[in-house]
């Protein structure tokens, strides 16, 4: 029975109660990247296995542990995201969303999945918001990426993330340097796990990131791939510092930092945030110039980000991070007997139209249930509808915290009018100052 009353290890509920707090942290997202020009693209939630093998690399942790995959019904093999970049691309290119000019610059929310070892901060099923702006090499794109989810975090009130940043270069420089894993790591081979010894050959440059706390220690001391870049990434690196500087985004260079999935080239980089365990990793980003080109398209360099909704609630809370308050039932209609339900049913029906929150009794219970009822909606003003109310076509409508009443009509224009001219004297409560917004919603 127990696996009909709890999810999933690895999933998570957003409740009502929380659900407020994900609306403002997507909208926040969406509406920071609309002012940079991101618009939203939304794409399947599984898609060809293959396209995962691809582009993240089959001698990631993402695509030798952690992948949903299963075969259809038709004998296909699919996979459930683990993430949203290469989804991305795929329907770039299925699109044609390129012809329309670049850069192309979309964003994204999505469920992501990944079979990891659920702890606080890493989920099996998390979410993401992310930005991809396809078409420029250029640095200044980087840091615009950079930019947004800087803005976002500024935006919701974040502190103290810290931008850690390094560039792991072109597939050129990435020759040498795997040449020289390759020197660190066969030193060590009889120490190293069983995947890592798998990719020695492959790609050792995913034995950095391998999860194992005995091939973590190890490398720590491998070579650092910022020594082998060339030239080019270089100039591309420090002409990105450059206009992080330019625009007041502080970063620390970390050499360490390569990232789990293969696409990225040049530019890599994390927010990292203190105080929510040892999942810190709030957002990772950088450029995938191959991406595209490995996927059937163009060759078009591109970069992106996305930040883990989860992690970043987590930071929000601990940091006492501002949540706008929920807004409250305006009106609650109570009502006894058939007519009056109905036609409190009415009244909410043009108040609603009117764009008001109000509410009436669907369960049929005494008044004074629905007045308890009224008191959990946080109701700012309540009124009861009966026999007489209707015979006189009017009703006493009370302020629910200081219980002052006044008779109105039983008419939408009439509440409306008094719902307005009472509120008016609560107006300098909300900061706003604009009728129409305070109260509509
Ligand atoms: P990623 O670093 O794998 O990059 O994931 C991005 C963010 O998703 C992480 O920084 C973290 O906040 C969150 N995240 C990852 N795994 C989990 C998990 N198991 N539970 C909770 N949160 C998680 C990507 O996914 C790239 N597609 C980012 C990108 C876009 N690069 C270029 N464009």
């Amino acid at each position: 029975m127990a696996l009909l009353t709890s999810a999933p290890r690895g999933t998570q509920d957003v409740i009502p109660a929380q659900s407020r707090k994900w609306q403002y942290i997507e909208q926040t997202a969406l509406e920071v990247g609309r002012l940079f020009g991101f618009s939203e693209i939304r794409f399947p939630t599984f898609e060809h296995t293959e396209l995962f093998n691809r582009s993240v690399g089959d001698t990631t942790d993402v695509v030798q542990k952690e992948m949903y995959t299963f075969n259809d019904k038709g004998g296909r093999s699919i996979t459930l995201r683990p993430e949203g970049t290469a989804g991305v691309m795929r329907a770039v290119l299925q699109n044609g969303l390129l012809n329309d000019g670049i850069p192309l610059k979309v964003s994204y929310l999505t469920s992501c999945f990944r079979y990891e070892k659920p702890q606080a901060g890493r989920l099996r099923e998390f979410h993401q918001f992310g930005v991809e702006m396809v078409g420029s090499a250029n640095a200044a794109a980087d840091a615009q990426v950079i930019g947004v989810a800087k803005a976002i975090f500024d935006k919701l009130g974040i502190k103290d993330l810290r931008l850690e940043l390094n560039s792991i270069g072109c597939p050129e420089c990435r020759a040498k340097y795997h040449a020289a894993l390759k020197d660190y790591f066969t030193a060590h081979i009889d120490e190293l796990c069983e995947t890592c010894r798998g990719r020695l050959d492959k790609n050792p440059m995913r034995i950095l990131d391998c999860k194992s706390p005995v091939c973590a220690e190890i490398a720590k001391g491998a070579p650092v791939v910022l020594d082998y870049i060339c030239d080019d990434c270089r100039t591309h690196f420090e002409t990105l510092k450059g206009n992080l500087d330019a625009t007041g985004i502080s970063y620390q260079v970390n050499p360490t930092i390569v990232r789990g999935l293969d696409y990225y080239t040049r530019t890599v980089f994390e927010f990292v945030a203190t105080g929510i365990g040892a999942q810190g990793t709030v957002c990772g980003g950088g450029r995938y110039d191959g991406l595209i080109e490995l996927l059937g398209g163009a060759s078009t360099p591109s970069v992106g980000f996305a930040m883990g909704l989860e992690r970043l609630l987590l930071v929000m809370e601990q940091q006492g991070c501002a949540f706008p308050d929920a807004k409250p039932c305006m009106l609650y209609i109570g009502s006894m007997g058939e007519p009056a339900s109905r036609k409190a049913a009415e009244l909410c029906t043009a108040l609603r139209e009117e764009g008001f929150y109000v509410d009436c009794d669907t369960v049929g219970r005494s008044i004074k249930a629905q007045m308890k009822y009224a008191d959990k909606l946080h109701a700012k003003f309540s009124c009861i509808i009966g026999d007489n109310e209707l015979a006189e076509g009017s009703v006493k409508i009370k302020r629910m915290d200081s219980g002052e009443s006044e008779t109105v009509f039983l008419d939408p224009n009439d509440l409306t009018r008094y719902i307005y001219g009472e509120t008016l004297s609560d107006l300098n409560e909300f900061t706003d100052g604009t009728m129409g917004s305070v109260l509509r919603y």
